[in-house]
C-alpha cells in the first residue's frame, strides 16, 4: 500500500542523509520521471542539485524552450543546453535504429560530460530511472537477447566518476505520478505522455534529416493537439506520429502530388511492456488526417497503426 506523503518524507531524509553538502547533477528529460526526481532532490538539497536540460534537436515542436521555462518558474536550477545542430550533424546519413539510439546516447554523454565538467566539485549523478527501466534492461540483455537498448540505464562511461543516486529506482510510473501530485508539480506535466530518451530519431524511419523532423513535428503537434481539444490525451497512454520512408500519389486541386505518408499511433498501456492500439473515434480520425495533410507541407497521406504489443512494439524503431 503505497503512500506518497510517506515516501516523500521518508526519501528527502534519506537523501539529505546520505548526499550531505554535496553537489548532484542531473538530466532532465522534460518526462514525469526526471522531473519528478529532480524536484525531490531540490526538496532535500536545494541549489546543491545542478539539472541540465539538453535539446537533442529531437524534441516535440517547441518543448525545449517552453519546458525549459517551466522548469525555471519551479525554482529549479536548470541549465538549458541547445545541441541541436551537434545531434542532427553526428546523426546524418544514419538508418539502422539501433545505430541512432547509440549514436544519440554517445552525444549525449559527450554534451552532457562537457557541461557536468564546467561545475566544480560534482560527487553525485542523479537519474529519474524507475522500477520498470531496471527490469526491462535486465530482461533484455544478453548479445542475442537485446531488443532495444535503452541508453538511459546503464550507459555511464568510467570517465565520469561519478556515484548514482535513483530516488525513484522502487517505483513504478502510477507511484511516481502520485508522489509528483504530492510534491505540488503540475498536473499537466505529470499527465504528459511517456516519450522516448531518442526522441523522434526513432520515428523517422530511415535516414534523419532536419527537414524531416520539421515535418515529424508539425505532424505530432497535430495529432496531440487534437487529442486535447478532443478530450482524449488523457486517455491514451502513449501517442505519436512516424515518419515513413516512402512517398504516394495524391491529387491537390487539378495536381497530382507525390509526398510522404505518415502513420499516427496510439496505445493504452500501464507500464509500456504490452500495449494494445486504442480504439480512437472515426470522426476524430477524419479530422486529423484533414488537418494534417492540410497545414503540413510535404504530407498528401495519413494512416492509422492498429497493431497491439506483442508482438509489434510501441515504437516503430
Ligand atoms: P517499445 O517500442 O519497446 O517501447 O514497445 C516501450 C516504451 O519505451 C519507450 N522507448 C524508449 N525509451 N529510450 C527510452 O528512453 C529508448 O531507446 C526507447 N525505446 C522505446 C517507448 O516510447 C515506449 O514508451
Amino acid at each position: 500500500n503505497f503512500t506518497p506523503n510517506a515516501f516523500v518524507d521518508e526519501m528527502v531524509a534519506e537523501l539529505k542523509e546520505k548526499l550531505g553538502n554535496d553537489k548532484v547533477v542531473l538530466g532532465l528529460s522534460g518526462g514525469v520521471d526526471s522531473t519528478v526526481a529532480a524536484v525531490l532532490l531540490n526538496k532535500a538539497i536545494g541549489q546543491n542539485l545542478y539539472c541540465i536540460f539538453v535539446n537533442n534537436g529531437l524534441l516535440r515542436k517547441n518543448e525545449f524552450q517552453s519546458v525549459l521555462d517551466q522548469y525555471k518558474g519551479m525554482g529549479l536550477n536548470v541549465k538549458g543546453v541547445d545541441a541541436g545542430d551537434r545531434f542532427l550533424g553526428e546523426l546524418a546519413g544514419i538508418s539502422d535504429p539501433e545505430t541512432k539510439r547509440k549514436t544519440i546516447g554517445r552525444v549525449f554523454i559527450e554534451v552532457f560530460d562537457d557541461e557536468s565538467h564546467l561545475l566544480e566539485d560534482v560527487k553525485w549523478l542523479a537519474q529519474g530511472t524507475i522500477y520498470p527501466d531496471v527490469i526491462e534492461s535486465v530482461s533484455v540483455k544478453g548479445p542475442s537477447a537485446t531488443i532495444k537498448s535503452h541508453h538511459n540505464v546503464g550507459g555511464l562511461p568510467d570517465y565520469m566518476k561519478l556515484k548514482i543516486v535513483e530516488p525513484l529506482r522502487m517505483l513504478f510510473k502510477d507511484e511516481v505520478r502520485r508522489v509528483g501530485a504530492t510534491l505540488g508539480i503540475d498536473p499537466e506535466l505529470l499527465g504528459r505522455h511517456p516519450f522516448p530518451g531518442p526522441g523522434l530519431s526513432i520515428r523517422i524511419l530511415g535516414d534523419i534529416t532536419p527537414e524531416k523532423v520539421r515535418i515529424l513535428q508539425d505532424v505530432d503537434s497535430v495529432f496531440i493537439e487534437g487529442l486535447k481539444s478532443w478530450g482524449l490525451y488523457d486517455k491514451v497512454w502513449q501517442a505519436g506520429a512516424i515518419l515513413l520512408p516512402v512517398n504516394s500519389v495524391g491529387v491537390m486541386g487539378d495536381e497530382r502530388t507525390y509526398e510522404k505518408v505518415v502513420a499516427l499511433r496510439a496505445v493504452e498501456s500501464t507500464d509500456g511492456m504490452t500495449a494494445d492500439w486504442v480504439h480512437l473515434p472515426y470522426d476524430f480520425l477524419m479530422k486529423v488526417s484533414n488537418d494534417i495533410i492540410n497545414k503540413v507541407k510535404g504530407v498528401n497521406r495519413v494512416v492509422y497503426d492498429i497493431s497491439s504489443k506483442p508482438p509489434a512494439t510501441i515504437e516503430w524503431e
